[in-house]
């Protein structure tokens, strides 16, 4: 019955819940830690919230309808959800990543699933040469698109042909572009991964996470490892996110109309020397976010033409925060080298390109002539300083 995006995400699949007889509009926050049951042996299908809790329920509900998944696991930040992820995988799992990733996913890897003997290639993935690093371990390949933060495009379909011929399970973190935009799954993806503390969540006020599948056997495997290790959502941040989701199509419209703007603006300022935002009609990764996706998202990021330049924008705009995320009704700007990618070796972020000029700019749904405006006075106000 429901077919269009704008109405999943405030209805989910459209199935009528009848776990409160209030008639709640707003689905409500079941903060119980425990439920009773009727009998011994006998159950109301809630035990214990760490396995199953009616608000996470129905989120996961939202989340897996938004996607076209079969199940969508709920965790309390997207870091949590490839923390889980990383659990289906065994000792000497090798499993092949782009190495313009978040950061945090790169800690991970690096630090934590590599100590428990999973090893990693991390390879620029838009170069498609991805079967040379293919060994008999490898059993996935994980990537972003658009990768953070160089907003690098992967054609999704010619890496899941890759994987489907080598029968490795295709990742995509789709946070930057969120379903409203793109769906991994129909370009060939085996599991989606959300940071739903971004653009699902959409108002900088708290931290979740998804993991979207579209196999039985791969839902199976990870409500058991979620019940497990306890990193499931907690039902008032459930809550928050579901409210964040109803306003996804309307927020993603205008941040994306604001990002489009302030890219321009961005171009034609001399003292900034390259602006990467897929949006940008002539570039490679324009051609394939268009034939990918249907939108090119609200995240810019801008290399200046100086370390000074760019300390001094970060402390001289007077609306835009300096701030860690993105995705939220606040534009943030970001400097990657010191704050979301810092933990990734020096010699791989400068190869990416994340050098002390680049900066990161997550644009919100404020008017665009502010936005810039503010831009504009904190490059112009370097300038003048000399
Ligand atoms: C693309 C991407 N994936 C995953 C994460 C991790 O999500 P969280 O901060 O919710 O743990 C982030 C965080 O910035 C991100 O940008």
């Amino acid at each position: 019955m429901i077919s269009r995006i704008e109405t999943k995400c405030i209805y989910g699949n459209g199935k009528k819940y009848d776990k409160d007889k209030t008639g709640a509009i707003s689905f409500p926050i079941y903060q119980s830690a425990t439920f009773a049951h009727p009998e011994v042996g006998e159950s109301t299908g809630y035990d214990y919230s760490r396995l199953q809790n009616p608000t996470r329920e129905h989120l996961e509900e939202v989340v897996a309808s938004l996607e076209n998944g079969i199940d969508a696991l709920a965790f309390s930040s997207g870091m949590a959800a490839i923390t889980a992820l990383m659990e289906i995988f065994k000792p000497k799992d090798h499993i092949i990543t782009d190495s313009d990733l978040y950061g945090g996913a790169i800690r991970l890897f690096d630090n934590i699933s590599e100590k428990n003997g999973i090893e990693f290639s991390h390879i620029d993935c838009t170069k498609y040469n991805i079967e040379s690093y293919i060994n008999e371990n490898t059993k996935a390949i994980y990537i972003e698109t658009p990768t953070n933060p160089m907003m690098n495009i992967i054609d999704i379909r010619k890496v899941s042909e890759i994987a489907k011929k080598h029968n490795l399970l295709l990742i995509v973190d789709n946070t930057f572009l969120t379903p409203y935009f793109q769906h991994p799954f129909e370009l060939g993806a085996d599991i989606i991964i959300h940071s739903g503390t971004k653009f699902l969540g959409g108002h900088n006020d708290t931290l979740a996470g998804f993991i979207i599948v579209n196999s039985e056997e791969l839902s199976e495997k990870l409500r058991f490892i979620i019940k497990t290790v306890g990193s499931g959502l907690a039902p008032f941040d459930s809550w928050l996110i579901l409210r964040g989701i109803k306003t996804l199509p309307l927020r993603m419209e205008k941040a994306q109309e604001n990002a489009k703007a302030v890219a321009e603006f961005l171009i034609n300022e001399e003292k900034i020397l390259n602006v990467y935002y897929p949006g940008i009609k002539g570039t490679e990764s324009y051609e394939i976010c268009s034939k990918q996706a249907d939108g090119f998202g609200s995240m810019i990021t801008f290399e200046t033409e100086s370390k000074e330049l760019a300390l001094h924008i970060l402390k001289s705009t007077k609306i835009i925060p300096f701030a860690e995320s993105l995705g939220g009704t606040e534009t943030l700007l970001t400097y990657p080298s010191t704050q979301t990618h810092a933990d990734v070796p020096e010699d791989i972020r400068i190869k990416n390109g994340i050098t002390d000029r680049i900066l990161r700019l997550s644009a919100g749904i404020e008017a665009k002539e502010d936005i810039i405006a503010d831009l504009k006075q904190a490059i112009d106000s370097f300038n003048e300083r000399g």
